[in-house]
């Protein structure tokens, strides 16, 4: 079985759907800044290489891809933002991050690897996963910076599981809010977390099992005719009312 390259692969969903990659026989790459979490998390999954790295730095996605290896089944982009605000406290700054760190980054991550994933992919093809948020099909306020750069994720992955097709699948896993040390600031207040969670059909927050199950699955050979889905995970968020 082929290496996945993941981009925040010791990350709350990031190091989920590595473990759960693992699990499948997959070998790792993954890329994150913290070099120290990168080596604990390679030793403690095995099979696992990692480049050290911004990806605010255009260079570090060939290098991470070339230290990857020249074959790759897979690829994960796990790196994003919450930054919630009202429109008035927003700033160009705000959307422009927002836009560079989610669409940007996931354009460089994929744009670097395509060869590299039209080698590696055998019969059912590489697996592309790149994540969106629930925040995109259902409209809520305070959210217009990352439902625009989310957006803008979602309509990446359309466009190139077209042109990629068949050598590479590319699809998109939309989570609802899922505690991760992204999510914390939210999360860390638990009045304010169980009032979310209330608000879902299955009235949780999301685990990053449960992400990662998905993301991992969509990778693999099982998800072989899936291409160009944009699939939640969202305890029903996106689409259920259970009241009124
Ligand atoms: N958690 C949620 O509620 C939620 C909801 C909807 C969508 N999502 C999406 O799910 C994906 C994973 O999010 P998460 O919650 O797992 O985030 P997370 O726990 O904060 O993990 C982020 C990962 O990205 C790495 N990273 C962050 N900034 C980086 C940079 N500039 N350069 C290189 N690596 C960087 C982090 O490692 P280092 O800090 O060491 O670099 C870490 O491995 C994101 O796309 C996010 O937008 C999450």
């Amino acid at each position: 079985m082929g290496r996945v390259i993941i981009y925040g692969g010791t990350g709350g969903i990031g190091l989920a759907t590595a473990a759960a990659l693992r699990a499948r026989g997959y070998a790792l790459h993954l890329a994150a800044r913290e070099g120290d979490r990168l080596s604990e998390a390679a030793e403690r999954l095995g099979e696992t290489t990692f480049s050290a790295g911004d990806i605010a730095d255009p260079a570090f996605f060939p290098a991470a891809t070339e230290e990857a290896g020249p074959d790759l089944a897979g690829l994960v982009y796990a790196v994003g933002t919450i930054n919630l605000r009202p429109l008035g406290r927003l700033t160009r700054a705000d959307v422009e991050t927002d836009f560079r760190i989610n669409a940007l980054g996931a354009f460089s991550a994929v744009q670097a690897a395509a060869g590299a994933l039209k080698r590696g992919g055998g019969e059912a093809g590489a697996g592309i996963v790149l994540f969106s948020t629930v925040a995109v099909a259902q409209g809520f306020a305070a959210h217009a910076s990352v439902a625009m750069a989310k957006g803008a994720v979602e309509g990446l992955a359309l466009s190139l599981a077209a042109e990629l097709a068949p050598q590479i699948r590319v699809n998109v896993v939309a989570p609802s809010l899922t505690r991760t040390p992204l999510a914390a600031a939210i999360t860390g207040n638990e009045t304010l977390a169980q009032g979310i969670a209330a608000m879902h059909a299955i009235p949780r927050l999301g685990r990053p099992e449960d992400v990662g199950a998905l993301a991992a699955f969509l990778v693999s050979d099982e998800a072989a005719w899936i291409t160009g889905q944009v699939i939640g995970v969202d305890g029903g968020r996106s689409n259920l009312r259970t009241k009124g």
